[in-house]
Protein backbone atom coordinates (compact mmCIF):
# COMPACT_ATOMS: atom_id res chain seq x y z
CA UNK A 1 0.00 0.00 0.00
CA UNK A 2 3.05 2.08 1.03
CA UNK A 3 4.84 1.54 -2.41
CA UNK A 4 1.85 2.57 -4.47
CA UNK A 5 0.94 5.70 -2.40
CA UNK A 6 4.31 6.45 -2.64
CA UNK A 7 4.37 6.43 -6.41
CA UNK A 8 0.80 7.89 -6.70
CA UNK A 9 2.21 11.12 -5.03
CA UNK A 10 5.16 11.55 -6.80
CA UNK A 11 2.91 11.33 -9.94
CA UNK A 12 0.35 13.50 -8.56
CA UNK A 13 2.66 16.34 -7.77
CA UNK A 14 4.48 16.36 -11.12
CA UNK A 15 3.91 19.56 -11.86
CA UNK A 16 3.21 21.58 -8.91
CA UNK A 17 6.22 23.31 -8.99
CA UNK A 18 5.04 24.99 -12.12
CA UNK A 19 2.05 25.68 -10.81
CA UNK A 20 2.59 28.59 -8.67
CA UNK A 21 -1.12 30.42 -9.92
CA UNK A 22 -3.24 32.57 -7.82
CA UNK A 23 -2.19 34.43 -4.69
CA UNK A 24 -1.23 33.27 -1.44
CA UNK A 25 -3.50 34.78 1.27
CA UNK A 26 -3.57 38.45 1.63
CA UNK A 27 -1.52 39.83 4.66
CA UNK A 28 -0.33 36.33 5.51
CA UNK A 29 3.31 35.83 5.04
CA UNK A 30 5.00 32.40 4.45
CA UNK A 31 5.85 32.02 8.16
CA UNK A 32 2.75 32.58 9.87
CA UNK A 33 1.86 29.35 8.13
CA UNK A 34 3.91 27.94 10.63
CA UNK A 35 2.98 25.41 13.43
CA UNK A 36 0.75 23.19 13.03
CA UNK A 37 1.94 19.90 11.04
CA UNK A 38 1.47 16.96 13.55
CA UNK A 39 3.87 13.61 14.27
CA UNK A 40 5.56 12.69 11.07
CA UNK A 41 5.08 15.66 8.96
CA UNK A 42 1.67 14.58 8.19
CA UNK A 43 -1.32 16.79 7.85
CA UNK A 44 -4.43 15.37 9.82
CA UNK A 45 -7.44 16.03 8.22
CA UNK A 46 -11.24 15.40 9.72
CA UNK A 47 -13.64 15.64 6.74
CA UNK A 48 -17.56 16.54 6.89
CA UNK A 49 -20.22 15.35 5.07
CA UNK A 50 -19.27 12.32 3.28
CA UNK A 51 -21.96 11.16 1.17
CA UNK A 52 -20.77 11.44 -1.76
CA UNK A 53 -17.93 14.19 -2.47
CA UNK A 54 -17.02 13.78 0.45
CA UNK A 55 -16.38 10.17 0.51
CA UNK A 56 -14.54 10.57 -2.69
CA UNK A 57 -12.52 13.25 -1.19
CA UNK A 58 -11.61 11.03 1.77
CA UNK A 59 -10.49 8.46 -0.79
CA UNK A 60 -8.11 10.76 -1.95
CA UNK A 61 -6.94 12.31 1.10
CA UNK A 62 -6.59 8.89 2.72
CA UNK A 63 -4.02 8.33 -0.26
CA UNK A 64 -1.87 10.83 0.29
CA UNK A 65 1.06 9.73 1.91
CA UNK A 66 1.51 12.95 4.10
CA UNK A 67 -1.68 13.03 5.53
CA UNK A 68 -4.01 10.85 8.13
CA UNK A 69 -7.93 10.98 8.28
CA UNK A 70 -8.25 11.19 11.55
CA UNK A 71 -12.14 12.25 11.74
CA UNK A 72 -15.39 11.43 9.49
CA UNK A 73 -17.98 13.44 10.23
CA UNK A 74 -21.73 13.46 9.36
CA UNK A 75 -25.40 13.84 10.63
CA UNK A 76 -26.20 10.42 8.44
CA UNK A 77 -25.13 7.89 10.75
CA UNK A 78 -25.00 5.73 7.19
CA UNK A 79 -22.69 7.67 5.77
CA UNK A 80 -19.81 7.81 8.63
CA UNK A 81 -19.77 3.82 8.15
CA UNK A 82 -19.84 3.34 4.33
CA UNK A 83 -16.91 6.26 4.58
CA UNK A 84 -15.04 4.40 7.16
CA UNK A 85 -14.98 1.49 5.34
CA UNK A 86 -14.10 3.33 1.75
CA UNK A 87 -11.30 4.19 2.98
CA UNK A 88 -9.89 0.85 4.68
CA UNK A 89 -7.75 0.06 1.89
CA UNK A 90 -5.94 3.37 1.83
CA UNK A 91 -4.78 3.66 5.12
CA UNK A 92 -4.10 1.97 8.35
CA UNK A 93 -5.57 3.92 11.08
CA UNK A 94 -9.54 3.71 11.75
CA UNK A 95 -10.87 7.02 11.85
CA UNK A 96 -13.12 8.43 14.34
CA UNK A 97 -16.53 9.01 13.60
CA UNK A 98 -18.48 12.10 14.90
CA UNK A 99 -22.26 13.49 13.94
CA UNK A 100 -21.34 16.57 15.20
CA UNK A 101 -18.21 18.39 13.52
CA UNK A 102 -17.96 20.72 15.99
CA UNK A 103 -16.90 17.60 18.33
CA UNK A 104 -14.23 17.20 16.08
CA UNK A 105 -13.00 20.93 15.72
CA UNK A 106 -11.93 20.20 20.04
CA UNK A 107 -9.23 18.21 19.13
CA UNK A 108 -5.93 19.12 19.14
CA UNK A 109 -5.16 16.57 16.59
CA UNK A 110 -6.61 17.85 13.80
CA UNK A 111 -4.89 20.35 11.43
CA UNK A 112 -7.86 20.81 8.84
CA UNK A 113 -11.30 20.59 8.09
CA UNK A 114 -12.22 19.52 4.60
CA UNK A 115 -15.89 20.43 3.96
CA UNK A 116 -18.11 18.88 1.54
CA UNK A 117 -21.42 19.12 3.41
CA UNK A 118 -23.79 21.01 1.67
CA UNK A 119 -23.62 24.64 0.55
CA UNK A 120 -25.82 26.51 3.10
CA UNK A 121 -22.60 24.92 5.56
CA UNK A 122 -19.65 25.70 3.49
CA UNK A 123 -18.91 29.29 5.27
CA UNK A 124 -20.55 28.68 8.68
CA UNK A 125 -18.36 25.53 9.12
CA UNK A 126 -14.94 27.28 7.29
CA UNK A 127 -15.40 29.94 9.84
CA UNK A 128 -15.99 27.38 13.06
CA UNK A 129 -12.61 25.71 11.97
CA UNK A 130 -11.04 28.51 11.52
CA UNK A 131 -12.08 29.95 14.98
CA UNK A 132 -10.84 26.34 16.00
CA UNK A 133 -7.73 26.88 15.11
CA UNK A 134 -7.87 24.77 11.94
CA UNK A 135 -7.30 25.28 7.95
CA UNK A 136 -10.17 24.47 5.26
CA UNK A 137 -10.56 22.53 2.33
CA UNK A 138 -13.58 23.76 1.24
CA UNK A 139 -15.71 22.53 -1.66
CA UNK A 140 -17.12 24.52 -3.93
CA UNK A 141 -19.02 27.27 -3.69
CA UNK A 142 -17.30 28.59 -0.59
CA UNK A 143 -20.14 30.67 0.42
CA UNK A 144 -24.15 29.79 0.17
CA UNK A 145 -24.14 33.87 -0.77
CA UNK A 146 -22.25 37.29 -0.99
CA UNK A 147 -21.92 38.25 2.56
CA UNK A 148 -20.82 34.81 3.89
CA UNK A 149 -18.09 34.92 1.02
CA UNK A 150 -16.27 38.13 2.24
CA UNK A 151 -16.84 37.07 5.76
CA UNK A 152 -15.02 34.19 4.69
CA UNK A 153 -11.74 36.12 2.79
CA UNK A 154 -11.98 38.22 6.40
CA UNK A 155 -11.89 35.20 8.65
CA UNK A 156 -8.86 33.88 6.83
CA UNK A 157 -6.82 37.04 7.57
CA UNK A 158 -8.02 37.45 11.19
CA UNK A 159 -7.78 33.75 12.03
CA UNK A 160 -4.51 33.18 10.09
CA UNK A 161 -5.48 30.76 8.30
CA UNK A 162 -5.15 29.17 4.59
CA UNK A 163 -8.56 28.46 3.26
CA UNK A 164 -8.55 26.57 -0.26
CA UNK A 165 -11.49 26.52 -2.51
CA UNK A 166 -12.46 22.87 -4.49
CA UNK A 167 -12.12 24.15 -7.69
CA UNK A 168 -9.72 21.48 -8.18
CA UNK A 169 -8.80 22.26 -12.15
CA UNK A 170 -6.98 25.51 -10.90
CA UNK A 171 -4.24 22.51 -9.80
CA UNK A 172 -4.48 20.43 -13.52
CA UNK A 173 -1.52 20.98 -15.12
CA UNK A 174 -2.78 21.28 -18.65
CA UNK A 175 -5.43 23.41 -17.14
CA UNK A 176 -2.71 26.03 -15.96
CA UNK A 177 -0.58 25.52 -19.02
CA UNK A 178 -3.99 26.84 -21.16
CA UNK A 179 -4.36 29.78 -19.21
CA UNK A 180 -0.56 30.33 -19.57
CA UNK A 181 -1.17 30.11 -23.16
CA UNK A 182 -3.60 32.47 -23.04
CA UNK A 183 -1.23 35.28 -20.91
CA UNK A 184 1.22 34.46 -23.60
CA UNK A 185 -0.96 35.87 -26.23
CA UNK A 186 -1.72 32.74 -27.81
CA UNK A 187 -5.46 33.94 -29.60
CA UNK A 188 -4.26 37.52 -28.97
CA UNK A 189 -6.16 40.06 -26.70
CA UNK A 190 -9.27 37.18 -24.94
CA UNK A 191 -12.51 39.57 -24.96
CA UNK A 192 -15.35 37.09 -24.75
CA UNK A 193 -15.38 33.49 -22.85
CA UNK A 194 -18.44 31.35 -22.38
CA UNK A 195 -18.47 28.37 -20.08
CA UNK A 196 -21.42 25.57 -19.94
CA UNK A 197 -22.83 22.28 -18.34
CA UNK A 198 -24.88 20.15 -19.54
CA UNK A 199 -26.26 16.96 -18.04
CA UNK A 200 -29.46 14.74 -17.76
CA UNK A 201 -30.70 14.93 -14.18
CA UNK A 202 -34.16 13.49 -13.97
CA UNK A 203 -37.47 15.34 -12.08
CA UNK A 204 -37.60 15.36 -8.04
CA UNK A 205 -41.37 14.89 -7.67
CA UNK A 206 -43.48 17.31 -4.93
CA UNK A 207 -42.12 16.41 -1.42
CA UNK A 208 -43.83 15.12 1.19
CA UNK A 209 -43.48 15.58 5.02
CA UNK A 210 -42.29 12.64 6.23
CA UNK A 211 -40.68 11.88 9.89
CA UNK A 212 -37.12 12.19 10.40
CA UNK A 213 -35.39 8.59 9.49
CA UNK A 214 -33.64 7.62 12.48
CA UNK A 215 -30.20 7.66 10.87
CA UNK A 216 -30.20 11.32 10.68
CA UNK A 217 -30.00 14.22 12.54
CA UNK A 218 -31.95 16.99 10.72
CA UNK A 219 -31.47 19.62 13.23
CA UNK A 220 -27.81 19.52 12.65
CA UNK A 221 -28.00 18.95 8.99
CA UNK A 222 -29.80 22.50 9.18
CA UNK A 223 -27.61 23.99 11.20
CA UNK A 224 -27.44 27.66 10.18
CA UNK A 225 -30.33 27.44 8.05
CA UNK A 226 -33.75 28.68 9.75
CA UNK A 227 -35.89 25.20 9.94
CA UNK A 228 -38.49 24.09 8.03
CA UNK A 229 -40.36 20.06 8.25
CA UNK A 230 -38.58 17.32 6.59
CA UNK A 231 -39.03 16.28 3.56
CA UNK A 232 -38.62 13.12 1.63
CA UNK A 233 -37.23 14.82 -1.09
CA UNK A 234 -34.47 16.50 -0.39
CA UNK A 235 -31.55 14.32 1.03
CA UNK A 236 -29.22 13.29 -0.26
CA UNK A 237 -28.54 15.71 -3.44
CA UNK A 238 -31.70 17.44 -4.52
CA UNK A 239 -31.32 20.50 -1.62
CA UNK A 240 -29.06 21.49 -4.68
CA UNK A 241 -32.21 22.46 -5.82
CA UNK A 242 -33.81 24.32 -3.16
CA UNK A 243 -32.71 27.97 -2.49
CA UNK A 244 -32.78 27.66 1.62
CA UNK A 245 -29.73 25.49 1.41
CA UNK A 246 -28.70 25.13 -2.42
CA UNK A 247 -27.57 27.33 -5.12
CA UNK A 248 -28.97 25.63 -8.20
CA UNK A 249 -26.62 24.45 -11.20
CA UNK A 250 -24.68 28.03 -11.66
CA UNK A 251 -22.81 27.79 -8.59
CA UNK A 252 -23.20 24.02 -8.52
CA UNK A 253 -21.30 23.32 -11.42
CA UNK A 254 -21.28 26.86 -13.07
CA UNK A 255 -18.47 28.22 -10.17
CA UNK A 256 -16.06 25.81 -11.55
CA UNK A 257 -16.41 27.43 -15.42
CA UNK A 258 -16.81 30.80 -14.16
CA UNK A 259 -13.88 30.21 -12.52
CA UNK A 260 -11.37 29.38 -15.45
CA UNK A 261 -12.75 32.36 -17.24
CA UNK A 262 -12.05 34.80 -14.62
CA UNK A 263 -8.55 33.24 -14.76
CA UNK A 264 -7.83 33.17 -18.55
CA UNK A 265 -9.51 36.73 -18.61
CA UNK A 266 -7.77 38.10 -15.82
CA UNK A 267 -11.10 39.85 -14.27
CA UNK A 268 -12.68 40.34 -11.03
CA UNK A 269 -15.37 42.11 -10.72
CA UNK A 270 -17.93 43.12 -13.65
CA UNK A 271 -20.16 46.12 -13.91
CA UNK A 272 -22.83 44.64 -15.35
CA UNK A 273 -24.97 40.85 -14.91
CA UNK A 274 -27.63 39.28 -15.95
CA UNK A 275 -29.83 36.15 -16.33
CA UNK A 276 -32.53 34.55 -17.79
CA UNK A 277 -33.49 30.72 -17.30
CA UNK A 278 -36.07 28.81 -14.83
CA UNK A 279 -37.20 25.51 -13.87
CA UNK A 280 -38.69 24.61 -17.56
CA UNK A 281 -37.94 20.82 -18.00
CA UNK A 282 -40.61 19.58 -15.36
CA UNK A 283 -42.91 20.66 -12.82
CA UNK A 284 -41.60 19.40 -9.53
CA UNK A 285 -40.51 21.14 -6.12
CA UNK A 286 -36.79 22.40 -7.92
CA UNK A 287 -37.02 25.56 -7.83
CA UNK A 288 -33.73 27.08 -9.26
CA UNK A 289 -33.50 27.08 -12.72
CA UNK A 290 -32.54 23.74 -14.51
CA UNK A 291 -32.05 25.93 -18.11
CA UNK A 292 -30.01 29.59 -17.84
CA UNK A 293 -27.67 31.85 -19.55
CA UNK A 294 -25.68 34.33 -17.36
CA UNK A 295 -24.30 36.98 -19.20
CA UNK A 296 -21.13 38.85 -17.46
CA UNK A 297 -19.85 41.74 -18.76
CA UNK A 298 -16.36 44.16 -17.33
CA UNK A 299 -15.19 47.17 -17.81
CA UNK A 300 -12.02 46.15 -20.12
CA UNK A 301 -14.55 46.02 -23.06
CA UNK A 302 -14.86 41.81 -22.43
CA UNK A 303 -17.82 39.74 -21.54
CA UNK A 304 -18.24 36.83 -20.06
CA UNK A 305 -21.86 34.01 -20.33
CA UNK A 306 -22.21 30.30 -18.83
CA UNK A 307 -24.97 28.08 -20.10
CA UNK A 308 -26.37 25.45 -18.12
CA UNK A 309 -28.78 22.80 -19.32
CA UNK A 310 -29.23 20.44 -16.27
CA UNK A 311 -32.07 18.81 -17.93
CA UNK A 312 -31.00 18.52 -21.46
CA UNK A 313 -27.19 16.75 -21.71
CA UNK A 314 -26.44 17.89 -25.55
CA UNK A 315 -22.44 18.40 -25.74
CA UNK A 316 -21.44 22.09 -26.74
CA UNK A 317 -17.80 21.95 -28.57
CA UNK A 318 -17.79 17.95 -27.86
CA UNK A 319 -17.83 18.22 -24.40
CA UNK A 320 -20.65 17.88 -21.32
CA UNK A 321 -18.81 20.72 -19.67
CA UNK A 322 -16.15 23.16 -20.81
CA UNK A 323 -14.95 26.90 -21.61
CA UNK A 324 -13.97 28.77 -24.70
CA UNK A 325 -12.09 31.78 -25.11
CA UNK A 326 -12.36 34.05 -27.87
CA UNK A 327 -9.86 35.81 -29.19
CA UNK A 328 -8.29 38.49 -31.95
CA UNK A 329 -6.31 35.35 -33.42
CA UNK A 330 -8.26 32.69 -32.33
CA UNK A 331 -10.19 30.67 -29.34
CA UNK A 332 -9.24 28.03 -27.36
CA UNK A 333 -10.89 25.23 -25.45
CA UNK A 334 -10.34 23.39 -22.19
CA UNK A 335 -13.54 20.47 -22.50
CA UNK A 336 -14.01 18.27 -19.42
CA UNK A 337 -10.47 16.88 -18.54
CA UNK A 338 -7.23 18.11 -18.17
CA UNK A 339 -6.68 19.07 -22.13
CA UNK A 340 -7.23 22.11 -24.38
CA UNK A 341 -7.13 22.79 -27.86
CA UNK A 342 -6.19 26.25 -29.42
CA UNK A 343 -8.12 27.19 -32.89
CA UNK A 344 -6.92 29.66 -35.51
CA UNK A 345 -9.69 31.95 -36.67
CA UNK A 346 -10.49 29.89 -39.76
CA UNK A 347 -11.50 27.23 -37.21
CA UNK A 348 -8.13 24.93 -37.89
CA UNK A 349 -6.86 23.36 -35.10
CA UNK A 350 -3.43 25.09 -34.62
CA UNK A 351 -2.24 23.45 -30.94
CA UNK A 352 -3.69 20.42 -28.95
CA UNK A 353 -2.86 19.26 -25.79
CA UNK A 354 -4.29 16.04 -24.07
CA UNK A 355 -3.87 13.92 -20.97
CA UNK A 356 -4.63 9.95 -21.00
CA UNK A 357 -6.53 10.39 -18.10
CA UNK A 358 -9.98 9.79 -18.59
CA UNK A 359 -12.53 12.26 -16.73
CA UNK A 360 -15.98 11.23 -16.47
CA UNK A 361 -17.29 15.25 -16.11
CA UNK A 362 -20.80 13.65 -14.44
CA UNK A 363 -19.26 11.45 -12.34
CA UNK A 364 -20.88 13.28 -9.43
CA UNK A 365 -18.67 12.89 -6.96
CA UNK A 366 -15.44 12.23 -7.99
CA UNK A 367 -13.91 12.97 -11.63
CA UNK A 368 -10.89 12.87 -11.64
CA UNK A 369 -8.89 11.54 -8.66
CA UNK A 370 -5.37 11.80 -9.54
CA UNK A 371 -5.82 15.18 -10.67
CA UNK A 372 -7.78 16.33 -7.84
CA UNK A 373 -4.59 15.19 -5.61
CA UNK A 374 -2.53 18.21 -7.10
CA UNK A 375 -5.12 20.59 -5.59
CA UNK A 376 -4.74 18.59 -2.08
CA UNK A 377 -0.79 18.70 -2.48
CA UNK A 378 -1.10 22.33 -3.28
CA UNK A 379 -2.59 23.06 -0.07
CA UNK A 380 -1.02 20.94 2.45
CA UNK A 381 2.11 22.66 0.66
CA UNK A 382 0.67 25.97 1.91
CA UNK A 383 0.16 25.06 5.19
CA UNK A 384 3.31 23.55 5.80
CA UNK A 385 5.84 26.04 3.54
CA UNK A 386 3.46 28.84 2.63
CA UNK A 387 3.63 28.12 -0.66
CA UNK A 388 0.95 29.56 -3.07
CA UNK A 389 -2.62 28.37 -3.01
CA UNK A 390 -3.95 27.74 -6.49
CA UNK A 391 -7.29 28.88 -5.36
CA UNK A 392 -7.22 30.88 -2.36
CA UNK A 393 -10.17 31.94 -0.74
CA UNK A 394 -9.61 35.57 -1.98
CA UNK A 395 -9.78 34.34 -5.62
CA UNK A 396 -12.60 31.27 -5.06
CA UNK A 397 -14.81 34.14 -3.31
CA UNK A 398 -14.16 36.73 -6.48
CA UNK A 399 -15.67 33.19 -8.51
CA UNK A 400 -18.55 32.54 -6.67
CA UNK A 401 -19.60 35.68 -6.22
CA UNK A 402 -19.68 36.18 -10.21
CA UNK A 403 -22.43 33.49 -9.95
CA UNK A 404 -24.30 34.50 -7.13
CA UNK A 405 -24.68 37.33 -8.80
CA UNK A 406 -25.83 35.70 -11.41
CA UNK A 407 -28.36 33.93 -9.14
CA UNK A 408 -29.21 37.56 -7.78
CA UNK A 409 -30.34 38.89 -11.26
CA UNK A 410 -31.99 35.87 -12.44
CA UNK A 411 -34.04 35.73 -9.37
CA UNK A 412 -35.12 39.40 -9.16
CA UNK A 413 -35.74 39.41 -12.63
CA UNK A 414 -33.64 42.15 -14.24
CA UNK A 415 -29.90 42.81 -14.81
CA UNK A 416 -27.95 44.56 -12.37
CA UNK A 417 -25.27 46.97 -11.94
CA UNK A 418 -22.46 45.87 -10.06
CA UNK A 419 -19.46 48.30 -8.49
CA UNK A 420 -16.58 47.14 -10.63
CA UNK A 421 -14.45 48.05 -7.24
CA UNK A 422 -16.32 46.34 -4.68
CA UNK A 423 -18.23 44.03 -6.45
CA UNK A 424 -21.10 45.02 -4.67
CA UNK A 425 -24.43 45.68 -6.64
CA UNK A 426 -25.61 49.50 -7.38
CA UNK A 427 -28.51 50.61 -6.41
CA UNK A 428 -31.34 47.83 -6.06
CA UNK A 429 -32.62 47.15 -2.67
CA UNK A 430 -34.79 44.32 -3.90
CA UNK A 431 -31.68 42.48 -5.34
CA UNK A 432 -29.23 43.84 -2.28
CA UNK A 433 -31.76 41.60 -0.04
CA UNK A 434 -29.96 38.36 -1.80
CA UNK A 435 -26.65 39.48 -0.67
CA UNK A 436 -26.75 37.73 2.67
CA UNK A 437 -29.62 35.24 4.43
CA UNK A 438 -31.71 34.73 7.40
CA UNK A 439 -29.64 32.74 9.98
CA UNK A 440 -31.64 30.65 12.51
CA UNK A 441 -31.28 32.12 16.26
CA UNK A 442 -27.83 31.06 17.81
CA UNK A 443 -26.73 29.93 14.57
CA UNK A 444 -25.25 33.67 13.09
CA UNK A 445 -21.73 33.91 11.62
CA UNK A 446 -19.55 35.57 14.58
CA UNK A 447 -16.11 36.57 13.43
N1 LIG B 1 -15.38 19.96 -6.52
C1 LIG B 1 -16.18 19.10 -7.09
O1 LIG B 1 -15.91 18.64 -8.20
C2 LIG B 1 -17.44 18.67 -6.41
C3 LIG B 1 -18.12 17.53 -6.86
C4 LIG B 1 -19.30 17.17 -6.20
C5 LIG B 1 -19.77 17.93 -5.14
N2 LIG B 1 -19.09 19.02 -4.74
C6 LIG B 1 -19.59 19.83 -3.59
O2 LIG B 1 -19.55 19.02 -2.43
C7 LIG B 1 -20.63 19.34 -1.56
C8 LIG B 1 -21.38 18.06 -1.20
O3 LIG B 1 -21.99 17.56 -2.36
P1 LIG B 1 -22.58 16.07 -2.42
O4 LIG B 1 -23.01 15.84 -3.81
O5 LIG B 1 -21.62 15.14 -1.80
O6 LIG B 1 -23.87 16.24 -1.49
P2 LIG B 1 -24.66 15.10 -0.64
O7 LIG B 1 -25.97 15.67 -0.28
O8 LIG B 1 -24.62 13.82 -1.39
O9 LIG B 1 -23.75 14.91 0.66
C9 LIG B 1 -23.67 15.88 1.67
C10 LIG B 1 -23.33 15.18 2.96
O10 LIG B 1 -23.17 16.16 3.99
C11 LIG B 1 -23.80 15.66 5.15
N3 LIG B 1 -24.07 16.75 6.09
C12 LIG B 1 -25.06 17.68 6.11
N4 LIG B 1 -24.97 18.48 7.18
C13 LIG B 1 -23.88 18.06 7.86
C14 LIG B 1 -23.27 18.46 9.08
N5 LIG B 1 -23.75 19.47 9.81
N6 LIG B 1 -22.18 17.79 9.50
C15 LIG B 1 -21.68 16.75 8.79
N7 LIG B 1 -22.23 16.31 7.63
C16 LIG B 1 -23.31 16.97 7.18
C17 LIG B 1 -25.03 14.96 4.64
O11 LIG B 1 -25.60 14.09 5.58
C18 LIG B 1 -24.42 14.22 3.44
O12 LIG B 1 -23.88 13.00 3.84
C19 LIG B 1 -21.49 20.36 -2.30
O13 LIG B 1 -21.27 21.62 -1.79
C20 LIG B 1 -21.04 20.27 -3.74
O14 LIG B 1 -21.14 21.49 -4.41
C21 LIG B 1 -17.93 19.39 -5.34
Amino acid sequence: MKNSRRNFIRNATLGTAALSVGGILPGLSSKSYGRIVGANNRIVVSIMGVNSRGQALARNFALQENCEVAHICDVDSRAIVNCTKAIKDRQTMVPKGFVDFRQSLESKDIDALVIAAPDHWHAPASVLAMQAGKHVYVEKPCSHNPREGEMLVEAAIRYNKIVQMGNQRRSWPNVANAIQELKNGAIGNVYFGKGWYTNNRGPIGIGKIVPVPEWLNWDLWQGPAPRKEFKDNLIHYNWHWFWHWGTGEALNNGTHMIDLLRWGMDVDFPVKVSSNGGRYRYQDDWETPDTQVINLEFDRGLAMSWEGRSCNGKYIEGSSVGVMFYGEKGSLLIPAGNSYTIFDLQNKVVKEVKDDQKIDSRNLSNPAEQLDAIHIQNMFDGIKNGSKLNSDVDSGHKSTLLVQLGNISQRVGRSLNIDPKTGHIVADQEAEKYWSRTYEKGWEIKL
